[in-house]
């Protein structure tokens, strides 16, 4: 008799993206993703409208995903959702529907880590990384290195000390004048600018920690300053329609400034980690792993040092259920199950 496969159906809802997967023995069969529109108008997520939307967008969200699998309620073996970190209304709403299913269907609830499951997206299709990896990952609240020594034991050994990647990217295109979330506006503008024309400051910061604070700085006076210099120099503070003609003539180029200088300084952090940890299995995840940029520095940096690297497809580089579920599987396969009295929390520790 064949043995029974194991269905884990996944929840993500910790930001503005509702999301639910199906995976059965560890494949991904569907991933249903709900962006939510409403908060472009406002330059960033809303978290009360972002609560808003994910209840309305949660059922029919799990019934298409239900759907594209072929599979009914009854055949799922477990629930999977994310616990933190994230918006804790928005979190909330996830985790409510994942424990009614749970208490309806009478199948085991897994509580997720949404930082772990985006380094684990990279375990959801081939090549995947072989034990341990290093994981660069680049989001809109986290920048971290993480060393996976297995699918559920990893550690961070470096992080942001202030904004994080995806941050910096958004606070960038915002100072431009560009819409929410501005960081795939500036990968698609850079495309055809020089990324060498304008030079930022790189933070000088010793061990595998990160700070993009200063480069938001020097961005900010530099746009001011209508690309004259990126200190602040009050008597180079140019009008209003000087810096708006300065960044509509020049926005190639200064997007592909900015986004050269954000990857190198990722990039120099990888290839420290990756010396002083001796490992060569190099990942990237997060929603700033979708970046052109980023993949291709990442794919050059690992030949010209001998790394073996892997980059999530893109429908599980920013946030998605696809990533839940597979961390769930692996939870499911090791018993690391939750009762129903488990708390979501807004905070990132692990
Ligand atoms: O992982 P994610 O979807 O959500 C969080 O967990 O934060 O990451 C979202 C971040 C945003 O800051 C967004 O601007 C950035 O990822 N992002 C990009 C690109 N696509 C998404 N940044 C640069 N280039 C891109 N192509
Ligand atoms: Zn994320």
């Amino acid at each position: 008799m064949p043995e029974k496969k194991v269905n884990i159906l996944a929840i993500e809802s910790s930001c503005d993206e509702t999301s639910a997967a199906i995976c059965r023995d560890g494949e991904i069969l569907s991933n249903i993703i709900a962006g939510q529109k409403v908060h472009e108008q406002y330059g960033g997520v809303v978290p009360e409208l972002a609560s808003r939307a994910h209840m309305q967008n949660i059922i029919p969200v799990v019934h298409k995903a239900c759907r594209d699998a072929g599979i009914a309620l009854p055949e799922i073996d477990a629930i999977a959702f994310t616990q933190s970190p994230g918006l804790i209304g928005s979190l909330l709403v996830g985790a409510q529907f994942a424990k009614s299913l749970s208490l309806s269907l009478q199948k085991p609830l897994i509580a997720v880590h949404h930082m772990q499951a985006h380094v684990l997206a990279n375990l959801i299709s081939e090549p995947r990384p072989s034990f341990p990896f290093l994981c660069l990952t680049v989001s809109g609240g986290h920048t971290q290195i993480v060393v996976c020594e297995s699918p559920l034991k990893m550690k961070v050994i470096g992080e942001t000390i202030d904004d994080a990647a995806g941050e910096a990217f958004d606070k960038a295109a915002k100072l431009m004048g560009l819409p929410y979330p501005g960081g795939p506006l500036v990968d698609k503008y850079a495309q055809t600018g020089n990324p060498e024309r304008f030079l930022f400051p790189e933070p000088q910061i010793s061990d595998l920690n990160f700070s993009f604070s200063g480069v938001k700085t020097a961005f900010l006076y530099f746009l001011r300053n209508a690309g004259k210099s990126t200190v602040y120099k009050p008597e180079q503070t140019a009008s209003e329609e000087e810096q708006e003609a300065f960044i509509r003539d020049n926005l190639p180029d200064i997007c592909a400034s900015i986004q050269h200088r954000i990857i190198s300084i990722l990039i120099n952090k990888l290839k420290k980690a990756a010396v002083l940890t001796g490992i060569r299995e190099v990942c990237i995840a997060g929603g700033v792993s979708a970046n052109s940029g980023l993949r291709q520095a990442i794919r050059e940096t690992g030949e010209k040092n001998h790394w073996n690297t892997y980059i999530p497809e893109f429908q599980y580089c920013t946030d998605n259920a696809g990533m839940i579920a597979i961390t769930g599987y692996y939870k499911y396969l090791n018993k690391e199950f939750s009762d129903l009295s488990v708390i979501s929390s807004a905070r990132s520790e692990w």
